[in-house]
C-alpha cells in the first residue's frame, strides 16, 4: 500500500537537517556531496518536508542574488512519495518565498515537465563532462587570487550574471580547492575555481572577457585526479577542449527560466560555480 502523502508545512530546514537531506539524495541515486549541501546551506534558503516519521519527504533550496535572480536546486522528493504533488508544493512554496525578478535552475528529465507546468522557459542545455583531463598546458597566465582581488572579481561576475551575486563571491576564495585570476592592468580580465565535491573536482566558476582567457583559467585550476566541467553548449569552444582532453559527457540538463529574461552576459559565463548556483 503506498504511504499516505506528509501533509504538514513546508518548513525553513537548518544546518541540523543535513543527514536527512543527504538520505534523501542517496534515495534518488544522487551522492552525499557534503560540501555542495553545506555551501548552499550557507548561501540559500534550504525548504523540506517531514514525512512525519523522522526523514524528509522531499526538499528545494532557494538561493536568491539580490532582488534579481535567484537560482532553484536540490528539487528532490523521496520515491515512496513520487507523482503524487510534492514537487509542485515544494516548487510553489519557493517560488512564493523568493522575491527575485527571475528564477533559474537546471532541470533533469524527471523535473522538467514539472518546471513547465509552473510557468519556466528551456532556454538552452548543459553537458557535464566527467574524467582524469590529459595534457593540460600550465601557461603562468594566472595567479591565485589576492584579497586585493576580490572588489575587481566582484565587479567582473555582477556585470556577467546580472546579479548581485556578493555572499556568493565572497566565499568563493575559501571554498574552492584553487582559485584564480588573470589580472589586467588595475582590474582582472578573469577568474576560476574549481572544488572538491564526493572524490572529484568540479571546475568552476570560470568567467572571463573572452575564450583564450577562460581556456587558460580552465587549464591552470583543472586539479590532477577526476574531474567534471558542466558546459552550456552555448560554449562549443569548452566542449572541444573537454573531448581534446579526454573527458566523457555524464549527463544532460535542460537550462531554464522563469518571470523577467535574465540580464548580464552570458557569453562571458564559461563554467558555473555549480549547475545548483549558476
Ligand atoms: C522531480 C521530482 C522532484 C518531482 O517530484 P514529484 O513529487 O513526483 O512531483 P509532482 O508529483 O508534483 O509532479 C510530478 C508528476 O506527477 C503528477 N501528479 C501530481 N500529483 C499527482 C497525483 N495525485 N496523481 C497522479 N499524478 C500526479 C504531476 O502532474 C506531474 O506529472 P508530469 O511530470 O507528467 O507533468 C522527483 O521526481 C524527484 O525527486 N526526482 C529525482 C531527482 C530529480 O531529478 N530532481 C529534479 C532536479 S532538476
Amino acid at each position: 500500500m503506498d504511504s499516505p502523502v506528509p501533509e504538514g508545512p513546508v518548513r525553513l530546514l537548518g544546518i541540523n537537517d543535513l543527514p536527512a537531506c543527504q538520505r534523501l539524495a542517496e534515495d534518488r541515486g544522487w551522492e552525499r556531496e557534503d560540501r555542495k549541501w553545506r555551501f548552499l546551506f550557507s548561501v540559500g534558503d534550504v525548504y523540506g518536508i517531514d514525512d512525519g516519521n523522522g526523514e524528509l519527504a522531499g526538499t528545494v533550496i532557494s538561493t536568491p542574488y539580490g532582488k534579481d535572480v535567484a537560482a532553484i536546486s536540490m528539487v528532490l522528493v523521496a520515491k515512496r512519495y513520487e507523482r503524487r504533488g510534492l514537487g509542485g508544493r515544494l516548487m510553489r512554496h519557493a517560488m512564493d518565498n523568493t522575491d527575485t525578478a527571475s528564477l533559474c535552475l537546471t532541470a533533469t528529465d524527471y523535473g522538467r515537465p514539472l518546471y513547465e507546468r509552473l510557468g519556466f522557459r528551456s532556454v538552452g542545455l548543459c553537458t557535464a563532462y566527467k574524467g582524469v583531463a590529459e595534457g593540460l598546458s600550465k601557461r603562468g597566465v594566472t595567479v591565485p587570487v589576492e584579497a586585493s582581488d576580490m572588489p575587481a572579481v566582484h565587479a567582473l561576475d555582477t556585470e556577467v550574471s546580472g546579479a548581485d551575486r556578493s555572499e556568493l563571491v565572497k566565499r568563493l576564495p575559501s571554498f574552492c580547492e584553487s582559485f584564480r585570476v588573470v589580472r589586467d592592468g588595475p582590474g582582472i580580465a578573469g577568474f576560476g575555481g574549481a572544488w572538491k565535491n564526493e572524490d572529484w573536482f568540479l571546475v568552476g566558476p570560470v568567467i572571463a572577457q573572452d575564450t583564450e582567457t577562460a581556456l587558460a583559467l580552465v587549464d591552470e585550476v583543472v586539479p590532477p585526479g577526476q574531474v567534471r566541467l558542466d558546459i552550456d553548449h552555448r560554449h562549443p569552444e569548452l566542449i572541444a577542449w573537454a573531448e581534446a582532453h579526454g573527458l566523457r559527457p555524464a549527463f544532460t540538463t535542460t537550462v531554464m527560466e522563469y518571470g523577467a529574461p535574465l540580464t548580464g552576459d552570458p557569453s562571458r559565463l564559461y563554467l558555473p560555480v555549480a549547475q545548483a548556483l549558476g
